[in-house]
């Protein structure tokens, strides 16, 4: 669900993390200096440039800020700048990339376009010892970084030195101890740049003198008195989807209110082989949290008989989901709140420059169109964490590791991955052959390597031969791509041996396919899903 109005500003009066403010200028790869720091223990926001005043303004108080990159060029009119808010906080700075090119001529300095660009590897030479760089550069030599911009600062601010020059980047890091603002040219926050994380620790570290407080016994601790803080004695209800993060929202409320939380499980019979009971024993068995179980199958496979386009069958199981939820929530009665496993990456908020509006949100509800429709307010206890950080608090909370490290899996479930029309058959042939295959790559020990594995049942048959006889089945399509977060995405290298052997035992046991092949096309061009 797409919307222009932003997120409201959240009160910041409670916070008792150390944090960091990365003020964002639409960079590609902003979301990984949050996730840098994160790593290290450290608490940190994404908020766009044009927000950031009203953040502070909300009682933010950070420790540091982070100016990031971005697609403008500071020459150009209306480019964005920094606000001047972020600056009379009197705490340091270090500006990334077109970060380095406002600051600079935001304070005094000059930017020009049209020299020689540098993309891609760069290497920078240091000329003075700094704090950002203590304990791994060295003066006088050259090492590895990753640099992604057309112009550059010809002109530096009063009381500014280059530190560190490069090739093309004569300025490739320039910095005001006194003051202790620090700039970079090249991006340290991506893995193009090794000593990058490092430099990013010096600077939150050595020279904002944060202790890096964030951790996830802290998180839960913390999380759990906000859930009991904003529900009260209220009824929460929770929309289990069998994916990790409604598990680990529902565990951690749980843990909270205990049976004031009611889960709600639609098994829309297009799940993945025993997941609807790995899911039922785990809320039942394991952590015996009140569970109610909608068996679903016919309902959707009813109403997707016949359907073929790929967006139908979205919309269809996106509004029979809402249909039966609501039914069944208005059965569990008078729960004012709804819980949902919202995520950071569906809630940051991207800058775009080009013609569109300046800010769009993301604003992805897992169950889309319920909050409006029912009345309820929401408790999102995952609002501020990426993925590998809800799972780390899955395993914090003793959800079962292999719970825990499961593949994501899409909403509209095995429907999508039955390109043309969806038949329980279907369905059954799919979870078969898509067992087989998540089998042999657990055996093979590459499971955790892999960010998602999918086999699809194609809709066209291919000729084969077994024993004597002729067959004439589906082609299975398989899947395997690396990711961080999806948005892009490249195939898994299996070796050969892997996917013929897979191949083989699918042909072989699972009734209805003749054949079987990989996917080797990366994202983009392609998507993950087939549809
Ligand atoms: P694509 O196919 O767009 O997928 O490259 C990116 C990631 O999103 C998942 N996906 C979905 N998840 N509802 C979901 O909850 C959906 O409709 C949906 N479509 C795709 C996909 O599995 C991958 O992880």
């Amino acid at each position: 669900m797409a919307s222009n109005t932003p997120n409201p500003i959240p009160s910041y009066a409670a916070n008792r993390h150390e944090r960091v403010l990365i003020i964002d200028f639409g960079s590609q790869v902003t979301q990984l200096i949050a996730r840098r720091l994160r790593e290290m223990g450290v608490y940190c926001e994404v908020h766009p440039y044009n927000r950031a005043e009203a953040v502070i303004a909300a009682g933010f108080n950070p420790r540091a800020v982070i100016f990031s990159g971005g697609p403008a060029s500071v020459t150009t009119e209306k480019s964005p700048r920094a606000p001047q808010a972020a600056f009379d906080l009197g705490v340091p700075i270090l500006a990334i990339c077109y970060g380095q090119q406002t600051i600079s001529v935001q304070l005094g300095g000059a930017v020009e376009g049209g020299h020689a660009a540098e993309f891609g590897r760069a290497d920078v030479e240091i000329k003075t010892a700094s704090p950002l760089f203590e304990g791994f550069w060295e003066v006088g030599k050259r090492y590895p970084v990753w640099m992604s911009h057309g112009d550059r600062v010809t002109q530096l601010p009063e009381g500014f030195n280059v530190i560190g020059t490069s090739e093309n980047a004569p300025f490739a890091i320039a910095v005001d101890e006194k003051r202790r603002y620090y700039t970079t040219m090249f991006h340290p926050e991506v893995v193009h740049t090794p000593d990058g994380a490092k430099l990013l620790e010096n600077f939150v570290k050595k020279i904002a003198g944060m202790k890096g407080d964030w951790t996830m016994a802290a998180l839960r601790a913390e999380q759990v008195q906000k859930i009991r803080d904003q529900v009260g004695k209220g009824r929460v209800i929770c929309g289990l989807s069998g994916g990790v993060d409604s598990s680990v929202a529902a565990v951690l409320i749980h843990e909270a209110i205990g049976d004031q939380l009611t889960c709600v499980f639609v098994d829309t019979g297009l799940m993945r082989a025993n997941e609807a009971d790995e899911v039922i024993n785990l809320f039942r068995g394991h952590y015996n949290i009140p569970l109610v179980h909608v068996d679903a199958g016919q309902e959707f496979l009813g109403g997707l008989a016949g359907v073929t386009d790929p967006e139908t069958k979205r919309k269809f199981i996106g509004k029979t989901f809402v249909e039966i939820f609501e039914r069944e929530a208005k059965k569990v009665g008078g729960a004012g709140f709804l819980a949902q496993g919202t995520l950071y990456p569906d809630v940051i908020e991207s800058v775009s420059f080009d013609g569109g509006p300046s800010v769009t949100i993301k604003s992805h509800h897992n169950v889309g169109g319920l909050p409006e429709r029912m009345n309820m307010k929401l408790v999102e206890p995952l609002r501020e964490l990426f993925k590998d950080e809800v799972r780390a608090l899955g395993r914090e909370l003793g959800l079962p590791p292999a719970f825990v490290g499961r593949h994501p899996f899409p909403g509209p479930g095995l429907a999508i991955r039955i390109p043309g029309e969806v038949s329980a058959e279907r369905v059954a042939i799919l979870q078969k052959a898509d067992a087989i295959y998540l089998d042999e790559i657990r055996k093979a020990g590459l499971y955790d390597q892999i960010w998602q594995a999918f086999a699809v049942l194609l809709p066209v048959r291919s000729v084969g031969v077994m024993g004597d006889a002729r067959t004439y089945e589906s082609v299975l399509a398989l899947r395997a791509v690396t990711s961080t977060d999806g948005m892009t995405a490249d195939f898994f290298a299996f070796p050969m041996d892997f996917l013929g052997r897979t191949a083989t035992r699918i042909i072989n046991e699972v009734k209805g396919v003749s054949r079987v092949v990989y996917d080797i096309t990366s994202k983009p061009p392609g998507t993950i899903e087939w549809e």
